[in-house]
């Protein structure tokens, strides 16, 4: 068990023992500065408050029926009355040993089978992925791999729009430029320039956009011969997708693509249904939901949209679709979606008429991950200079190319080979931390200079502290068996860095369940501060050191580099032996 849960408990029936009211918690922290024990309880003084006494005394009578066993050195109050309790060196040896024995790292994973559904990345594919995907796919991707490590069964869906009237547009000219005898691959090779000459022929062209209409109704018909055209369409744009993913080492594959187009049979059935249950209603020539829970301004209810007047539906349906799937089919506990905090009134109306409608059993939990935007140097939303959006594609090639810079100036001793792979794992590790590392919720500045720095809070810097303990780990491994070693906490930096080690349970755990991936990050970099003050203070390799010693330094040094590449791994950050 976690020993910040372990710790609780014992504290709490030592409240319990001296008199205080079992709805008290203990409020345990981990502390951060030197002298005021490892964990700090702050729970104590407003129970004083409460029960008219004096929250020292009351706080001494705690740690009078506290009882120290092998985990506790000691306990002592300070302050106004909070408790400190230092860990013993025998018990966090004893830990950190057992952590390096488990293939896990010892950490606690979830107690039951839950299965969490993932909603991520999701782009549109009438158009190449832009920066405006990134902050989902990587936020997404990195609580996927958390929610796996920490043996949740988790199914990603990736609900890219694939469905719309802009396909009738897009496929109408891919008929016409396919008439011309050209291939789609060809064609479709810069998506971009062809949803701007679609554009512009629909804008022009009458003819054209009639077509183009009727298109959109054959499809929506499952004419055979549009949808044909329709598939071919879709699949270039998912070959670009999935070239996107492979660059940005993200965990989507095709069969977590479930698109729009997939819940298109489901939505008149969704509608009628709702009708049905008197919570939508013909408006207008519309078929929309009032929903009161969100007044708009005027305190009239919010009005949601399920069915156009030309019968077409919306976003909106689709997204009731999707959620009474997820809950039915893929029978989830939870579903967490990640996308953009704007569309925050969007989801909030969507839970809420799923519920209404009992689309969705009473115990599934929803959740919007929502996530702010990414600014440039300027504080406006990314764009390039012209003010055009910017595509992923490009971003990631100058992220590596920028990374191969100064590896090229650095990293003397690698093989053309290893510079190359050094510089795409460092680029795109890069441009993943400097958002992961950023409280989601908050707005960020891209900064080049600031993310592919080998200083700071930083991808690069924790790639290069991996990479350093690895060449010092393979500098003793000819002479030192550390297997069957034992970890020995002597000094100040040693237990410091013990007790961050030991921390990795709680930290991982909370980022989970607060989906908050910055979280790691922190830890991360701390626990790396934490690995540079030791080695400057405690020598290893030196030959005055006793070799006990060295063994356990050397451990330590293991767990830290494994430490390190688990947390990296679970952002989807890839780390290197040599830098
Ligand atoms: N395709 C949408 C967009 O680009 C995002 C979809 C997010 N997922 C969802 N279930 N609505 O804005």
């Amino acid at each position: 068990m976690n020993i910040k849960k372990i710790l609780n408990a014992k504290l709490h029936s030592a409240m319990i023992c001296a008199g205080i009211p079992r709805q008290f918690p203990p409020l345990i922290s981990l502390v951060k500065s030197a002298g005021f024990g490892d964990f700090q309880a702050n729970g104590i003084i407003a129970a004083a408050k409460m029960l008219k006494m004096d929250p020292k005394e009351l706080a001494n009578q705690v740690v009078l029926e506290f009882e120290c066993t092998i985990e506790v050195e000691t306990i002592d109050v300070s302050g106004p009355g909070f408790i400190n309790i230092y860990l013993s060196n025998q018990w966090l040896s004893k830990r950190l040993e057992w952590m390096l024995s488990d293939k896990k790292l010892g950490i606690t994973m979830v107690s039951y089978p839950k299965t969490v559904v993932i909603d991520y990345s999701a782009p549109n594919l009438a158009k190449e992925m832009h920066v405006g995907h990134l902050r989902s796919t990587i936020i997404g991707d990195a609580q996927a791999r958390l929610l796996e490590f920490l043996e949740y069964n988790v199914i990603r869906q990736n609900h890219i729009g694939d469905w719309g009237t802009q396909f009738g547009m897009l496929i109408a000219e891919l008929d016409e430029t396919l008439k011309n005898k050209q291939v789609s691959k060809i064609a479709l090779k810069d998506l971009e320039l062809f949803y701007q000459q679609s554009k512009k022929h629909f804008d022009q062209d009458d003819a054209f956009a009639a077509n183009a209409r009727s298109y959109v109704v054959k499809l929506q018909s499952g004419d055979l011969q549009i949808k044909h055209l329709w598939q071919q369409f879709i699949e270039q744009s998912l070959l670009h997708i999935d070239d996107i993913y492979k660059k940005l080492n993200v965990s989507l594959s095709r069969k977590d693509v479930m698109g729009e187009s997939a819940y298109n049979h489901d939505l008149p059935l969704l509608v009628k249904e709702l009708e049905e249950k008197g919570l939508a209603l013909k408006d207008k020539g519309a078929i929309v939901a009032f929903l009161d829970e969100f007044p708009d301004k005027n305190n009239k209810p919010s009005v949601m949209i399920i069915q156009k007047q030309d019968g077409g539906y919306l976003y909106s349906t689709t997204d009731l679709a999707a959620i009474r799937y997820r809950a039915n089919q893929l029978k989830a506990n939870s579903i967490l979606y990640f996308i953009d905090a704007r569309q925050s009134l969007h989801l909030k109306q969507v839970f809420c008429l799923a519920r209404k409608a009992g689309f969705i059993h009473e115990n599934l939990t929803l959740n919007h991950c929502a996530f702010g935007t990414m600014m440039g140097s300027d504080g406006k939303p990314f764009k390039t200079r012209s003010g055009g959006v910017i595509k992923l594609a490009e971003l990631l090639n100058e992220a590596i190319l920028k990374a191969e810079k100064s590896i090229n100036s650095k990293s003397l001793n690698l093989s053309p080979d290893e510079r190359k792979n050094t510089a795409i794992k460092v680029g795109i590790g890069a441009i993943k931390y400097s958002d992961l590392s950023k409280k989601r919720t908050n707005d960020y500045a891209f900064n080049w200079d600031e993310m592919l720095s080998l200083h700071g809070n930083t991808a690069p810097y924790l790639q290069y502290a991996y990479a350093r303990i690895k060449s010092l780990l393979r500098k003793s491994e000819k002479s030192i068996n550390t297997v069957e070693g034992r970890i020995k906490i002597i000094n100040e930096e040693e237990r410091i860095l013990a007790i961050k080690l030991i921390n990795f349970d709680e930290v991982l755990n909370t980022a989970c369940k607060e989906a908050m991936p910055h979280l790691i990050c922190n830890y991360l970099y701390e626990l790396s501060k934490a690995y540079m003050s030791f080695y400057e203070h405690c020598p290893i390799l030196k030959e005055e050191v006793k070799v006990i010693t060295q063994i356990s330094r050397l451990m330590l040094c293991n767990l830290v580099a494994r430490t390190l590449k688990t947390g990296l791994n679970i952002l989807g950050i890839e780390v290197m032996d040599k830098m």
